[in-house]
């Protein structure tokens, strides 16, 4: 049987504790897992740049070697998946808020490319209120993160907003 390919994609600005749970769990369902990074390069955003982000990823996902590689793209989801030989996609479901927009990206997904499954895993508890954009609202106002991000993406942040003011 041909090996079992599955992306996990998303903005990852920046990779949270929540993000890494579902990356563990992938790694138990899947021979491979992508994690990529999307970019719009017409319409760049978000606080981290891509490389930043990518780099952040390889440094948390290091512990699973082989199983998972770091990756960016940019361009729809479907056209990367079929470029890298992807037949799943993964998505973090955190509470019934996600779920309008997942249905409606899977669905997209769907009819962009029929034989491409979407698959959601559920973060734990512990994280059903861990979000990218509230850390770093957070670490904007220089509240406390650590439980949220890894030392290392906490640290980062800390720079970022140093740069920023
Ligand atoms: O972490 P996010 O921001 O919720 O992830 C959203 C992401 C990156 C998975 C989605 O915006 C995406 O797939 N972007 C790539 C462009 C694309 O294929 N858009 C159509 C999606 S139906």
């Amino acid at each position: 049987m041909s090996e079992r390919i599955a992306i996990y994609p998303g903005s990852f600005d920046p990779i949270t504790f929540g993000h890494l749970d579902i990356v563990r769990r992938a790694v138990r369902c899947f021979d491979h897992v992508r994690v990529a990074v999307a970019f719009n390069k017409d319409k760049p955003s978000g606080l981290f740049t891509p490389e930043e982000r990518v780099a952040m990823l390889e440094e948390v996902t290091a512990e699973h070697g082989d199983h998972v590689t770091v990756d960016s793209f940019y361009g729809l989801l479907t056209d990367y998946a079929a470029r890298v030989g992807a037949t799943t996609i993964i998505r973090g479901l955190r509470a019934v808020a996600d779920f309008d927009y997942e249905f409606q990206m899977a669905l997209m997904n769907r009819h962009l490319a029929s034989d491409l499954e979407t698959v959601f895993l559920m973060a734990d508890n512990e994280y059903l209120y861990t979000s990218a954009s509230l850390v770093k609202e957070v670490a904007h106002f220089g509240g406390d993160v650590s439980g949220h991000v890894p030392e290392t993406v906490a640290m980062k942040l800390a720079e970022k907003m140093k740069e920023r003011k």
